[in-house]
């Protein structure tokens, strides 16, 4: 039966320099499984699938499937053999249409198959309740309309194996339900293989069958599912990880470091009024709220670079509306971007490159003092990489680091995107201790998280953002997971 596929990954080796980011990995994936790749940041686990994918070449080993070995150069000749990716970060692929990219890759004439090509594309979208309009350009689509519009992509061309790394960055609480159901009805109904790179392990405990965990570019266990958090946890890092229990407010004066008086944000999508919030020297903010509910737009006219459109915004004690975002960075203020290679790192340059443009005032760079300052930036957060690394070439969670790294020591105020985007667990524990260490200092801090239990472990206050409002949590000593995961649905809403 052409439809049964088997992979095998025998004595798999890839270097990148001094880096052995995979050593001699052997897996073998069954028909029908959804296997979960885990592993800490930096183990390999992208680099693996992108082997897998025809993205990356190997240095050495052999890739079987259904028995026979295969080789291929490229992911087109991957997805030719059946196997297809969705990247890590989505590429962008600008002017095209949903059904032109819909198209791409598909064998023969462009025009004729239109038609053809759209009833294909209506079917599948149907099938899994995915809302695509063939004739929207990508570019408006969200991340997960992207990655729904990749998943159809690659079923057309007849994919048998699909690979997501890390897919629910980024995507709604309903996007992620409709690809939790549609990876379980492919691999139940279609027989299809599904590798899924994660951190978030209850993504894992939800839709997994089996895990393969990666550490330091080498296989160090596999578990059939179902396992606990700990039990993953502990084949990943080798130990239980103990809870972090929340720190006590440490808010030594009532002045406000961050005041919003009645302010109004809009957006083409959506207007929120009269948000007040006062935030006080080491007071820790939460942001809750489905994708897009505005989190981010107050975290951005924080430091100005979202307007106001009505209200004033005062950063200790100055008015700052309408101020610019250079002027609000005076004011002692840090911005932290979630999408690492849109906004904060710049693919191209160096992690000295990085450094210098953050530290340097003039036009003069001191390099050797800028390279000895990577040096003990990569020490102090733990990077795995080097002064002369390109960014891209480092890993997600890598990147994150890099990105905190690069934020001022003591600022007054810090406004931070998803901060622990793509982290492993222990690194993301590792730098909410960095940022608990600056509260200390007297820096508040104003996060969005998609991920509640982040969210109630770490904030003294939180504000939930639904449907154009904003709501804080009155009783945060008594807030269950499931009593916030309501108020984000929408419950309990006072209008
Ligand atoms: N193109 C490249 N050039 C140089 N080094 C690379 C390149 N790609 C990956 N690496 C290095 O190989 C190692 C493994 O990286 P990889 O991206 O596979 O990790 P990962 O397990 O996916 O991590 P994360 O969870 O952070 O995404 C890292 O040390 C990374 O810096
Ligand atoms: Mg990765």
């Amino acid at each position: 039966m052409g439809l049964v596929m088997n992979i095998e990954l025998k004595h798999i080796h890839k270097r990148f320099g001094a880096v052995h980011a995979n050593n001699d990995i052997n897996l073998t994936f069954a028909t029908g499984r959804i296997v979960g790749i885990l592993g800490e940041n930096g183990a390999g686990k992208s680099t693996l699938m992108k082997i897998l994918s025809g993205f990356q070449s190997m240095d050495s080993g052999e890739i079987w499937l259904d028995g026979k070995p295969v080789s291929y150069n490229g992911p087109q000749a991957a997805i030719a053999h059946g196997i297809g990716m969705l990247q890590q970060d989505p590429l962008d692929v600008g002017a095209f249409t949903v059904l032109e990219n819909f198209i791409y890759g598909q064998p023969g004439n462009l025009s004729p198959k239109r038609k053809v090509a759209q009833q294909q594309l209506e079917k599948l979208s149907q099938r899994f309740g995915f809302e695509l309009d063939p004739d929207m350009p990508v570019s408006q689509l969200s991340i997960g309309q992207r990655q729904q519009l990749e998943i159809v992509r690659l079923l057309a061309l007849g994919v048998r194996t699909l690979i997501l790394d890390e897919p629910t960055t980024g995507i709604s609480t309903e996007q992620k339900t409709l690809l939790f159901d549609a990876l379980r009805e492919l691999a139940a109904k279609d027989s299809m293989t599904v590798l899924l790179v994660s951190h978030k392990l209850e993504d894992v405990i939800a839709l997994c069958h089996e895990v393969a965990v990666l550490r330091a570019g080498r296989i160090v266990g596999s578990m059939d599912m179902p396992a606990t958090t700990t039990e993953l946890v502990t084949l990943m890092f080798g130990q239980e990880l103990a809870a972090q229990p929340r720190q006590p407010i440490n808010a030594n004066s009532d002045d406000a470091v961050l005041a919003l008086h009645k302010v109004q944000l809009r957006n083409k999508r959506m207007k929120i009024d009269n948000i007040s919030l006062r935030v006080r020297a080491g007071e820790i903010i939460g942001l809750a709220g489905l994708d897009g509910s505005g989190q981010e737009m107050l975290l951005r006219a924080c430091v100005g670079l979202e307007k106001c459109s009505r209200g004033q915004i005062d950063i200790a004690g100055r008015d700052m509306t309408g101020k610019s975002y250079r002027e609000f960075l005076q004011t002692g203020v840090a911005f932290g971007a979630a999408g690492r290679l849109e906004e904060g790192l710049v693919a191209g340059l160096t992690l000295t490159e990085h450094i210098a443009l953050v530290t340097s005032h003039q036009s003069f760079i001191d390099w050797n003092s800028a390279r000895q300052h990577t040096e003990d930036q990569i020490k102090h957060y733990n990077v795995r990489g080097r002064p002369e690394s390109r960014i891209e070439t480092l890993s997600g969670g890598n990147q994150q680091r890099v990105l905190m790294a690069l934020m001022p020591q003591e600022p007054v105020l810090m406004a931070l995107e998803q901060p622990t985007r793509g982290l492993d667990v222990d690194s993301a524990r590792w730098i909410w201790q960095q940022l608990i260490e600056r509260r200390k200092g007297g820096t508040a801090i104003i996060f969005s998280s998609p991920d509640l239990d982040e969210l109630v472990t770490y904030s003294d206050r939180i504000i939930v953002f639904c449907g154009g409002w904003v709501q804080e949590v009155a009783d945060m000593e008594n807030l269950t997971l499931d009593e916030l995961g309501r108020m984000i649905g929408g419950e309990g809403v006072i209008q």
